[in-house]
């Protein structure tokens, strides 16, 4: 990766989780002096010595680079960490349970506001609650600071976070004063290098903007779930039906990749936020609230078609569980969904594999084992949850001695079906046209 380094401010980043510890490395890439904190005292120490917390490409280094480089630190202590920060940035979590919070946001911004020299510049990169930073802003000016505070929202997929930090779309900045583009000043510093449109905006358009942008995205694998069955139900090609709507420029092709249903710690978060939003100052939205039951209901829709409404004395081994391929995070994923969907139809035994998740965080219940020929071992029928292309390169003639039934369910149209059906497999597929005719199947009468 070509060294940028044309920045020269001085950031310190408040969280080391998925969008702290990119974002952090990503601005020492630029040539920024970075300062990265976290509360999580094992996670510093394992930066410290190297280890990633979590899977992301490119990561590790560009945290060794910038550690090497002398501008990327790590730290326990926000104060002495914020100490003669520029600017300071705010990565912290915003989920509990399931629900949007700014408790940890707020507890942040509150100790810096108490900090004998409070950061001139606090830009807050988690995701806002629209009319969030209003409030925000309101505790800082009764604290009677004379902090700037900015809402730096990001665009990037796990996965590929560090690519979409480096080349963003645009760079969205939110703040109080009219005067925007003089104010947007500090963050235009922290990302000299970058070539993107900057938007400075106020507050509410860029909270808008971000939870607008999750929105559209979640609306758009919504409807693709729902057209995925009129295509079966008239036995039409779905890849085809995708790149015909695709093409058009005013949709393009991405998100309409039918699946399990949208999940990752954003897009469902901010369709329920959106929705709440909504409800809470009654305003008519129909589209947003159907779109969070539409994506709930297709984990449903996909277990019913699985089991084909079979009695359930069924064994189903899942291959995939991170929310989708390139990351290690399972949160909301689509194919705990599906497990769950699966267990209420008291399916006899699941086992799961996935290339990175090993264990995941308060489910006991799924068994994960380390090899996808030992999870698939002693099953009825194999289903591939997340689009891993190594799910495409799985060996179907080993696989055949181990699935007593050899079905083969596709939700994310990465099997080799040619391979998988010439090893005796029955595949089904919620993305492709099945290669043969013994294997379409009317879905209409499973929803
Ligand atoms: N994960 C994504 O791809 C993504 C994408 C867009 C936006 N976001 C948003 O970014 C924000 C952060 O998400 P994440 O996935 O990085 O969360 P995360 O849970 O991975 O990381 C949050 C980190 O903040 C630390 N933290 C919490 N309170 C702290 C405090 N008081 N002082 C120091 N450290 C503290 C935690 O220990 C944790 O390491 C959320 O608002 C999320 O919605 C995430």
């Amino acid at each position: 990766m070509d060294d940028h380094g044309s920045a020269t401010g001085s950031v310190t980043v408040i969280g080391a989780g998925y969008v702290g510890l990119v974002t952090a490395a990503c601005l020492a890439r630029l040539g920024n002096t970075v300062r990265c904190v976290d509360q999580n005292r094992p996670r510093i120490a394992s930066l410290r010595s190297g280890k990633m917390p979590f899977s992301e490409p490119d990561l590790a280094e560009l945290v060794m680079d910038g550690v090497a480089a002398g501008r990327l630190t790590f730290h326990t202590s926000l104060a002495a960490a914020c100490r003669r920060a520029e600017s300071v940035m705010v990565a912290v979590g915003t989920d509990e349970g399931g629900r949007w919070t700014d408790r940890h946001i707020r507890a942040v911004v509150e100790s810096l506001l108490a900090l004998p020299a409070v950061p001139p510049n606090i830009i807050i990169r988690s995701t806002m609650r629209p009319g969030g930073m209003a409030i925000l802003n309101g505790i800082a000016s009764a604290a009677g600071s004379q902090t700037h505070l900015y809402y730096n929202p990001e665009f990037t997929r796990e996965g590929n976070a560090v690519a979409d930090f480096m080349a963003p779309d645009r760079i969205v900045v939110g703040m109080a004063l009219g005067a925007a583009s003089v104010a947007a000043e500090p963050v235009r510093r922290l990302y000299k290098g970058i070539a993107a449109p900057m938007l400075p905006v106020d507050y509410a358009t860029a909270e808008l903007i971000k939870v607008g942008s999750n929105a559209f995205l979640a609306t758009k694998i919504a409807f693709a779930n729902e057209l995925a069955q009129f295509c079966r139900s008239f036995g039409g090609d779905m890849e085809a039906l995708r790149r015909g709507i695709g093409l058009d420029h005013r949709i393009g092709p991405e998100f309409l990749q039918p699946g399990l249903g949208f999940g990752g710690s954003c897009l469902p978060g901010q369709v329920d936020l959106l929705t709440e939003v909504a409800s809470e100052r009654q305003l008519t939205a129909h589209v947003v609230p159907a779109v969070a039951r539409a994506n709930r209901a297709q984990a449903h829709r996909v277990a019913e078609e699985i089991l084909e409404r079979q009695d359930s004395a069924v064994r189903v081994t899942i291959l995939g569980l991170a929310f989708k391929a390139g990351t290690d995070d399972t949160r909301e994923s689509p194919a705990l969904r599906l497990i769950d969907a699966l267990k209420q139809r008291s399916v006899r035994r699941i086992r799961a594999y996935d290339p990175l998740v090993r264990v995941i965080p308060d489910r006991p219940d799924v068994h994960v084992v380390a090899d996808p020929y030992q999870a698939a071992s002693g099953a009825d029928i194999v289903v591939v949850a997340t689009e891993w292309p190594a799910f495409g390169r799985l060996d179907w003639t080993s696989m055949a001695g181990l699935v007593s039934r050899r079905e083969v369910y596709d939700a994310r149209g990465v099997v080799d079906v040619a391979a998988a059906t010439s090893a005796g497999f029955r595949v089904r597929s919620l993305v492709r046209q099945p290669a043969d005719g013994a294997v379409a199947k009317d879905t209409s009468s499973a929803a």
